[in-house]
Formats: structure tokens, sequence, C-alpha cells
């Protein structure tokens, strides 16, 4: 059974119980993060944290742990539950308050983390992907627990027999509806850049330092959505799904129609990384 930390107690999933009157029920009024520990120890914790404190201060929110207590809650969490490797998701809302969009400023906030084992990948051989307008709001680079949009994106998404949406906004590339994407043509890797369209990968800061690291050419610049009509190569990355080549895009082929050689140089990068961690 997993066990899971809520406000101070560690206690069974089943057992995890808040109030209908949580702003997070009521309002989507939190934040969240996601983060692989690899052999029990959490994967770029500090990004995680310091995105956390963000989507926090972008919300009027201040963080009510330091990060030694958020380190101690992991550890614990993560002690607590199977798999040698697992992904940890942790929420906070505003906290729990008479129903009234106005807030004040002495709710006390929702903590809440959880684990799951992380499961072995099965997206080496490429995924399909479908692309529409991207419909979500101006502060995508908040990671907010107000997912309807990439929920309905998903779904869409499986209705097509793909994956992944990825998304555009006047005619520009941004991410996907859970990740962000890269654009590979002639050898250059291309990702967009950081602005409020987009979340600020963990994933994709690492796969740009690994390959410029690897002198392979990355750039961060605005990429047109008919760039991925062109495209050698497309991937989409994220904390749990790590690197993953998108074979298929609006049911064409991509490049050779498998990965190609730079996702295998880049995913044997992020392997390295991950298996001597
Ligand atoms: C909208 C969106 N963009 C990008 C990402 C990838 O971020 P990270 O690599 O930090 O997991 C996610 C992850 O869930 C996401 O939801």
């Amino acid at each position: 059974m997993s066990i899971v930390y809520l406000n101070g107690e560690y206690l069974p999933l089943e057992e995890a119980r808040i109030s209908v009157l949580d702003r997070g029920f009521l309002f989507a009024d939190g934040v969240y993060e996601v983060f692989p520990s690899y052999n029990s120890k959490p994967f770029r914790l500090n990004e995680h944290l310091s995105r956390l404190d963000n989507s926090l201060a972008g919300i009027y929110m201040s963080n009510p742990l330091s990060k030694q207590e958020w380190a101690a809650i992991f550890a614990e969490v993560i002690a607590r539950n199977a798999g040698r490797h697992q992904s940890l998701y942790l929420q906070l809302t505003r906290g729990i308050s008479p129903r009234d969009h106005l807030f004040s400023d002495d709710i006390k906030p929702t903590v809440f983390v959880m684990s799951k084992p992380l499961e072995a990948k099965t997206s080496n051989a490429g995924i399909a992907a479908i692309t529409r307008e991207d419909p979500r709001w101006k502060h995508c680079d908040l990671k907010t627990i107000a997912l309807l949009p990439g929920v309905m994106l998903r779904h869409e998404a499986r209705t097509q027999g793909a994956t992944e949406a990825i998304l555009y906004r006047e005619g520009r590339l941004t991410e996907g509806a859970a990740s962000n994407v890269f654009v590979i043509s002639d050898g250059v890797v291309r990702t967009p850049p950081r602005s409020r369209a987009i979340l600020p990968g963990v994933t994709r800061d690492l796969v740009v330092e690994l390959l410029r690291g690897d002198k392979v050419e990355c750039r961060e610049e605005e990429i047109d959505i008919r760039a991925l009509d062109s495209a050698d190569e497309i991937w989409i990355t994220s904390s749990t799904w790590e690197i993953v080549p998108v074979i298929s895009l609006n049911d064409r082929v991509v490049g050779s129609g498998e990965p190609g050689p730079l996702y295998r140089q880049a995913n044997a990068l992020y392997q390295d990384i991950k298996e001597n961690y």
C-alpha cells in the first residue's frame, strides 16, 4: 500500500482526506511538481524546488517549508514506498476557507506528497503526436494544478491514436500538453525559448546542457509551426518520460519514421547521467 504525506502526517493513501472547502478542489488554487527519484535519490531537486518557488510567487503564495524540510519529507516518502526508481508528486494548495474568490493571507496551505514506482520506459521506439492550437492561459510558466486543457488535449490525442498533443500559438511552437518540444533539422537542435508560453522544463534544460556539452548545436529560439513538417526528428521531454522521439505527427511520418541519430545521442547522454546518479 502506498504511503503519502499530508499536512505533517505519513499515512496510507486510502486514509488521506482533505476538506471539500480546500481551494485546490474549488478553484484549482494551487501548484505542483513532479520529479523522479533514481536509486532512491530525488533527481534535480534544486531545480524542481526553485521552479516551485517561482510557481508559488506567481500565485501570491509563500513556501511554507524550507528546502531541508522538503528534502526530509521526500526521503521519508521514498523510504516508505516500493521501487528503486520512483515518481514523486507534490501539491500545495492555498488551503481551506469558506468559498470566496478573494483569499485571506492567514490560511494554512494544504501540503501533499505521494509517490509511485517509475515504470520502465516503453517510449524509446517513438510515439505518435497531433498538433493543436494552444488553448491555455498566459501563465504557462507556472506549474499550477489547473490542468483541464491538458486533460482535454491528451484525450483528443488518444482519440486520434496518438500519445501527445504538440501546441502552437500564433503560428509558433510552444510545448506539448505535458512536455517540452525539440525540433531537429540539418543537425541543429532547436527548442522554444523560455517565456510565459511554456513551462521551463527541468528535463528540457538538462537536455540543452548535455547536448551543448557534447558539441551539438542547440538553439533556444522561436520556431514556426511549419518547421515540424520538414523536421528530421522531433522529441518531447519531461521528468518522467525523459526524452521521447515523435515518429508520426498528424498521421504523417516524421523523418525516417524511426528514432533518429541525434535522439540516440541525446538519450545515451541522459541515460548515462541517470544510471550513474
Ligand atoms: C506543460 C508541461 N510542459 C513541460 C513539462 C516538462 O517539464 P519537466 O521536464 O520539468 O518535467 C511538463 C511536465 O509535466 C508539463 O506539464
